[in-house]
């Protein structure tokens, strides 16, 4: 966990100090849980959202775009349930004046009931060696047996108070369980309170009676209150799914972990519809299909996992998350659900407006079920630093710092590098930079020994190099570095445009999903 946890510190310093992420208006000290995206971090986030746009509405006939206002009509709220359930019980410890969210951190005494039950298995493991069983001991053993049942306790309470609503229960499960604020130790605790997640501003002039409006807490709702619009005026026959990516807000009580959980963040979000009676089917199709736009970046099928979840939503007939290997450990990244007809028949019954579906097939009218798969752009920006991110020994004396980032999301695809100042290599360096910046992003460089510059362009994530020195001059040929395995080759100025636009095409990238 240490290790991890300075995974997570290097990590933030390293976007920090290379252009990637910086923390919101930082001359003022910054502003809690926002962040802003530098020169390499925007050109980065742009080519996630392009593989994921390109995804779904290259990829999917019957998938298109839209692209709606964040500000939306407050019945909006009211009817998709934001304004009456969007809430975190949150508890302060008085003495440290810290504030919380009371069902995580009774989560984190779960985890931590969890980890004694592993202690003991591993305990265990190496007392009995070879004849070890596992299974039979978590069965068995008085420890684990006792371990359990308080695990099961706390999550029927949790669960209970949770669903009721029942804040007081939720604090005495704090007190019971003896949980202790984690930096200070302190069990000197408030009272738990709801707490709404939605910021919202006012809209008009004070003497026009301005009404209160919300920033969106996701995109889908936009989407939802379009389904006929898109619908119609695309001719689009069911199934057929909308795409959008945009910011969504939420006024996080516990924002920590840096990009992770966000106070300002943007989601990448799709709504399939479908006939009702065929959503497990598509629910499964959309969790097969994510994982493979996932897994196809290369960035390690073992970083991924499904959690399939047992607590649904009121809203939900099945939901899962694809889990990343952060260096906080496996946490949500995506959400797929299964929302049945929930939001489309509560906006049916808050607008009065008919939002129903004529199949010619069946000649008959519906309210579609709805699958959504939902990303947020910042998780998946943290998923690529983190697991890209990489301390490296070069050779005895050296070590670098490099991202090997997936070629087709990286920032800069080439760095064009004249050996030397001089001698016409920079104009030389200049007319190669000309031919390949229509096809891919470019970046030139002539400070500094050769070693230097690759350093740099390897902590950006720079997946090639080209040098260019007396000999191109002569033959018009370059030498040709590969960020991961640092190989160096020479060939041809002319067939640069090729091996490097296939190397790093995000349509190459694509075809292979297929
Ligand atoms: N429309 C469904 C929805 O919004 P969600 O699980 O609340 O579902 C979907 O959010 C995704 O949005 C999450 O899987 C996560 O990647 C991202 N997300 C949610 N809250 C976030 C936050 N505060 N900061 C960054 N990303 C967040």
């Amino acid at each position: 966990m240490a290790q991890d946890d300075n995974l997570l510190k290097n990590v933030i310093a390293h976007a920090k100090e290379y252009g990637f992420i910086f923390p919101s208006s930082e001359i003022y000290d910054g502003l809690g849980a926002v962040y802003d995206y530098g020169q390499n971090g925007v050109e980065l986030k742009n080519n996630i959202k392009e593989y994921w746009w390109k995804f779904m509405t290259l990829l999917h006939d019957n998938i298109v775009g839209l692209d709606a206002a964040i500000f939306m009509h407050p019945t909006t709220w009211k009817a998709s349930g934001h304004v009456d359930a969007f809430n975190d019980p949150m508890i302060d410890n008085k003495d440290s004046k810290k504030r919380y969210r009371a069902d995580v951190l009774v989560e984190d005494a779960i985890a931590k009931m969890e980890e004694k039950i592993e202690k003991e298995v591993e305990k265990a493991a190496k007392r009995f060696g070879d004849s070890f069983n596992r299974d039979m001991f978590l069965d068995t053993n008085p420890r684990v047996l006792e371990y359990r049942k308080k695990m099961d306790e706390t999550n029927v309470r949790l669960k209970e108070a949770m669903s009721s609503n029942d804040m007081a229960a939720m604090k005495q499960l704090v007190i019971d369980l003896e949980i202790a604020d984690p930096l200070s130790g302190s069990r000197n605790w408030t009272d738990v309170r709801q707490f709404n997640l939605m910021f919202s501003t006012e809209m008009g002039s004070v003497a026009e009676d301005a009404n209160k409006i919300y920033l969106r807490p996701e995109t889908a709702q936009g989407i939802f209150v379009n389904f006929l619009n898109v619908q119609k005026t695309g001719r689009m026959k069911i199934p057929f799914g909308i795409a959008q990516i945009g910011k969504a807000f939420r006024n996080e009580i516990v924002a920590r972990q840096f990009i992770f959980r966000m106070r300002e963040f943007e989601q990448m979000e799709m709504q399939f519809f479908v006939k009702p009676g065929e959503e497990m089917r598509w629910y499964n199709f959309w969790k097969e299909k994510r994982m493979k736009w996932h897994h196809t970046l290369g960035m390690g099928e073992a970083n991924y996992r499904f959690f399939d979840h047992r607590n649904l939503a009121h809203y939900a007939n099945a939901a899962c998350d694809i889990q990343f290997n952060f260096p906080m450990g496996f946490k949500e990244l995506e959400g797929i659900h299964s929302r049945t007809d929930f939001d489309l028949k509560s906006h049916e019954k808050y607008s009065g407006k008919k939002l129903q579906y004529f199949d010619p097939e069946d000649n008959q009218s519906y309210i579609p079920y709805v699958i959504e798969t939902s990303i947020g752009l910042d998780r998946m920006f943290l998923a690529v630093l983190s697991s890209s991110y990489k301390e490296e020994k070069v050779n005895a004396e050296n070590e670098r710092i490099v991202l090997r980032i997936p070629a087709p999301l990286a920032p800069i695809k080439v760095a064009i590098l004249p050996l030397v100042k001089k001698d016409g290599l920079p104009e030389k360096a200049q007319t190669i930079l000309n031919q390949l910046r229509f096809d891919m992003r470019t970046y030139y460089e002539d400070k500094d020994t050769i070693g230097k510059r690759y350093r740099r362009m390897d902590a950006i994530g720079t997946p090639f190099c080209v040098t260019i020195d007396h000999q191109t001059l002569q033959d018009d040929t370059v030498t040709l570095r590969e960020r991961d395995s640092m190989t160096q080759q020479r060939v041809p100025v002319a067939s640069l445009g090729q091996t490097l636009g296939a190397a790093t095409s995000m349509n190459n990238l694509l075809r292979q999903i297929q």
